[in-house]
């Protein structure tokens, strides 16, 4: 299975083209990819049904496609995401590896607490007006409802049947000083950044966290396709788009885009 998914992604990404119509037929794919695999499926019906996190449906067969690739390269694999929500993909990721039996160690930065929107008012109306950062905060979705994050991802796990205690969690926000240092001599081969998704923010977490990534590794960049061709998906926010100029500087390339997620792999 995992030969399988591996090379199924390796002559995607020989194969890829950034035109719409490759876009759009690459994301018809992967969604009926999704729906057509068991595990894939059941896993996000949950997370649909439930209310459990954000993406398409396309989303899940990337990933068992990436996952794959890396184990298959790398031998065991440490992955990280940063903006975890209710846990859909760290769950997605835990669900693939024990199903499979493939080496990966989830690795999760976020920070399990609400950022909620101020309730409207005139305060709410000036800031929005006069402040360029709580405008594009609100533009880019950055704000949360109050939630336990923890019980509904551990609930999550649950369902699966999976252990959240083997997750390598970080606590708090990608910009925290005292995580960064924590994390300072960590080595990812996959890292998908989906947290604040203001220009600044998304940058911040590129210029970070991508350094990161070993050699032929690789870095997702979810709502990221703002500026890409293609008429069949939601293309995410310019914001984020635009922080991923900086990726090519870095020594990463877009080598895949389904949807608005975007694959770069770091250059060997
Ligand atoms: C769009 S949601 C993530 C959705 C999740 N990746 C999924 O696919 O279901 C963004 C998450 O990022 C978190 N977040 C926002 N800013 C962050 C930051 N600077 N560092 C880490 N997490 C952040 C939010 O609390 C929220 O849980």
């Amino acid at each position: 299975m995992m030969t399988q998914l591996a090379n199924d992604f390796r002559s995607r990404v020989q194969a890829y083209t950034p035109t719409a119509e490759h876009h759009d037929r690459l994301f018809a794919e992967f969604t009926t990819l999704t729906w057509a695999d068991p595990v894939l499926a059941a896993h996000r019906r949950h997370v649909e049904s439930e209310k459990l996190g954000f993406g398409d449906p396309a989303f899940h067969a990337l990933w068992a496609r990436l996952l794959a690739t890396a184990v298959a390269d790398f031998g065991p694999v440490d992955a990280l995401e940063i903006g975890v929500f209710k846990g859909q993909i760290i769950s997605l990721w835990a669900l693939l590896a024990t199903t499979h039996n493939w080496p990966v160690r989830v690795h999760a930065l976020t920070p399990l607490t609400g950022a909620p929107l101020p309730p409207p008012s005139l305060w709410r109306s000036l800031l929005f007006r006069f402040n360029a950062r709580f405008r594009e905060r609100v533009q880019s979705g950055d704000f949360y409802a109050d939630a336990d994050y923890e019980n509904i991802i551990r609930a999550h796990f649950t369902h699966h049947h999976l252990r959240f205690e083997d997750v390598r969690l970080s606590r708090g926000y990608s910009t925290d000083p005292a995580l960064r240092t924590r994390l300072a001599h960590e080595r990812f081969h996959l890292i998908y950044i989906d947290g604040d998704h203001t220009y600044e923010g998304a940058l911040a977490d590129i210029e970070q966290y991508a350094p990161k990534i070993v050699p032929g590794g690789w870095l997702v960049m979810d709502d990221a396709s703002f500026d890409q061709l293609g008429t069949v998906f939601w293309k995410g926010y310019a914001s984020v788009a635009r922080a991923c100029h900086r990726l090519p500087e870095l020594g990463f390339k877009n080598v895949l885009t389904i949807g608005h997620n975007r694959v770069f792999q770091r250059q060997r």
